[in-house]
């Protein structure tokens, strides 16, 4: 069948050519979108007399209809339409014949596609921020209830200083209350609308694009039609945010395979968010987490993708530009995905608290500790911090811990050291103790706590 375009050229194009140009297996996604902003067409054409009331009326009427037949199951996506925008017109006009035709006047697929697509995205970020906002409460409610636990902190995976557990996890919180300020952020440049750019020169007819751009719930117009066309950087401010997104979790999920392993056993997965091994009996893996960590480099892919096939474009509109969809549709069907399993695997997670605090016994996580009290004893730090170590090699040698480690013995060291430096070096004393701004104290964690709980619920 020839195109909607058939003019210029016969219409008739290759097959091959024909599936290879086509978009509509993709973007059918954003058909209502596509058929909410031809209604809002329509209707600005009508009230500014480009179109008779009845004209406007029939085609809301008609696309209304479309609507209806595609919800009822009456109406199906013709996969051989070029895309969704000629599939939604092309039904219009075989309804309603030339009053159907009317509806592409002082508009171009160029407009249409950068809106449709602005408009699919802005419910989609919104329903990702729903669930990162989600994943916040459950970091929030685990740190919340595991309150007291100490775990050793690590710094180049080695053992380094004793912290809160909960404080650790605020920190995936601090993440995401960032990831949700940067969706924001891409949100407002995002909720711009194009249409009335027209092609790319804007339009000879009289159109009232704030109108338009008001009944589909955008703040503003886009300034210049050129670029109107031509942007596509709310594609990669929004790739950039989900891929952020997506490294934050990946670390998380480290972690979590980190503590789940055997070695560590600080946490335990519900087995409904684990796998087991179709040869060792004994395995118990963290497969949703991996592929959590996994599915990263996939959204990067999306991000970088999208970046190289807009370098270089001359403006305005290029049909390059088509493959901005799959990119984004990807990126945002994987960072759902991956919150969808991630937070319920989260919330069903068994903390071990006391394999934490094993672990926090040993590896003289509060050597620094030492080192601080021989200071408050009148030592500079840093030949205190000589002396801790000294001491921290006499214990690996004897097979000690600090806590284990003689009065008689510590005093060989320095004679400064009195009995009170156990109370000092105590896990709970050198947490407590950090009760700097952000540091791990218990006051400074519930304060996080509060703060982080207040954010998550500010819209
Ligand atoms: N399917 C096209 C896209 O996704 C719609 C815009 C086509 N415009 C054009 N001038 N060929 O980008």
């Amino acid at each position: 069948m020839a195109k909607l375009w058939a003019g210029r050229t016969s219409g008739v194009t290759d097959s091959t050519a024909d599936d290879f140009n086509s978009s509509i297996r993709f973007d059918k996604r954003f058909i209502r979108e596509d058929i909410a902003g031809s209604m809002a067409h329509a209707a600005m054409l009508g009230a500014r007399g480009i179109l008779s009331d009845g004209e406007a009326e029939a085609i809301i009427d008609g696309l209304q209809g479309i609507l209806d037949d595609l919800d009822g199951g009456v109406l199906a996506v013709d996969p051989q339409a070029e895309d969704v925008h000629m599939f939604i017109e092309q039904v219009l006009t075989e309804r309603l014949g030339d009053v159907g035709r009317k509806l592409h006047t002082a508009r171009s697929r160029n407009d249409q596609v950068a809106l449709d697509l602005r408009m699919y995205l802005r419910h989609e970020m919104e329903a990702v921020m729903e669930q990162v906002r989600e994943l916040g409460r459950a970091v929030a409610n685990i740190a919340e209830e595991n309150k007291a636990a100490i775990m050793p902190g690590y710094t180049h995976l080695q053992r380094a200083q004793p912290i809160l557990f909960s404080h650790h996890l605020l920190a995936y919180a601090m993440m995401l209350l960032r990831d949700l300020g940067r969706l924001d952020d891409c949100r407002g440049r995002l909720n711009v609308s194009p249409i009335g750019a027209c092609a790319l020169a804007g339009t000879t007819y009289d159109v009232d694009r704030r109108m338009e751009a008001k009944m589909l719930g955008f703040e503003d117009v886009a300034p210049n039609s050129v670029d109107a066309v031509s942007d596509r950087d709310f594609c990669v401010e929004l790739l950039s945010a989900l891929s952020i997104l997506m490294m934050h979790l990946s670390r998380f999920s480290e972690e979590l395979v980190l503590w789940t392993s055997w070695e560590f056993q600080f946490v335990s997965l519900s087995d409904a968010f684990t796998t087991g091994s179709s040869i060792m009996p004994q395995k118990k893996n963290s497969d949703m987490a991996e592929l959590v960590r996994g599915k990263t480099g996939r959204v990067y892919g999306d991000l970088m993708g999208t970046l190289t096939m807009l370098k270089g474009l001359p403006l305005a509109y290029n049909k390059d530009m088509q493959e901005d969809k799959e990119a984004v549709f990807d990126a945002v069907d994987t960072v759902k995905m991956c919150l969808s399993v991630f937070t319920p695997m989260l919330r069903s997670m068994t903390v071990h608290a006391s394999n934490m605090r094993k672990a926090a016994q040993t590896g003289f996580i509060n050597a620094t500790d030492l080192a601080d009290y021989l200071v408050r004893k009148g030592l500079p730090f840093r030949s205190a911090y000589k002396v801790a170590g000294k001491i921290v090699s006499e214990c690996i040698q004897s097979s000690q811990v600090l806590e284990t480690l003689p009065l008689e013995t510590y005093r060989q060291y320095s004679t400064l050291i009195e009995e009170d430096v156990y109370d000092a070096i105590d896990l709970r004393t050198c947490v407590a103790k950090r009760c700097s701004e952000g540091g791990t104290s218990p006051e400074s964690v519930e304060r996080q706590l509060a703060w982080v709980r207040e954010q998550l619920e500010e819209e």
